[in-house]
């Protein structure tokens, strides 16, 4: 045989044998029907079990969404996270914000500096320092302007410590520029 009809004999053979493996599927057995047939409620439909005569309930009290949780959550200072807590948000912060904002968070980095304007910014500015942890938080989890949004890459826990580890970061920086200017590294 050539080369081209033993490849062709061989998939074919691979589909007998996948043909085969699907055969012994229980699928036959399963009770489909029954779950697309099971009672529900409708969205704004009425209901007989609660008192008030409504499907859908309300929240119970006190319960906020979790945009408004983290916008209230700006006034927690990280005043003292424990060390693990930087930690944790020191690799995160170099892993994943460092390649644009610098490993020292001036701005200075190899794509800040090959980026056209807007440029990932120094973090060290005073209006940098300005920010509430919480707005940093929605910026890492919603992204601004050209920065994408890490909200896949860091868990909520982990948004929190890269803004403590920047917050540490801030304090450190005593020498920040004013404003950023970033340039190429030596
Ligand atoms: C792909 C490059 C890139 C990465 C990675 C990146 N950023 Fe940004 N970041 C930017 C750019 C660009 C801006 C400016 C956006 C604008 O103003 O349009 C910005 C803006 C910011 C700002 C607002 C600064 C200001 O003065 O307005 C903060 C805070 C910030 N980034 C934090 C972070 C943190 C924390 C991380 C890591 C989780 C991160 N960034 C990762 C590109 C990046």
């Amino acid at each position: 045989m050539r080369p081209r009809m033993l490849a062709r004999a061989g998939v074919l053979a691979a589909s007998v044998v996948t043909v085969d493996a699907c055969a012994d599927r229980p699928s036959k057995h399963w009770d489909w029907e029954r779950m697309r047939a099971q009672p529900r409620y409708e969205s704004y439909g009425a209901s007989a079990y609660f008192a008030d005569g409504m499907a859908m309930r309300a929240p119970p009290s006190g319960t906020v969404p979790r945009q408004v949780q983290m916008a209230a959550s700006e006034s927690l200072a990280v005043t003292a996270p424990p060390a693990a807590m930087l930690a944790r948000g020191a690799t995160r912060f170099h892993i994943f914000c460092a390649v644009c904002h610098g490993e020292r968070a001036d701005g200075v980095s190899i794509v800040a500096h090959n980026m056209d304007a807007p440029k990932p910014p120094s973090l060290l500015t005073p209006r940098a320092r300005g920010f509430p942890p919480g707005q940093v938080v929605a910026i890492i989890t919603l992204g601004l302007g050209r920065m994408p949004s890490y909200a896949a890459e860091l868990s909520a826990k982990d948004r929190w410590a890269v803004v403590a580890y920047l917050r540490d970061l801030q304090h450190r920086e005593s020498n920040a520029p004013a404003d950023s200017t970033p340039t190429a590294p030596q």
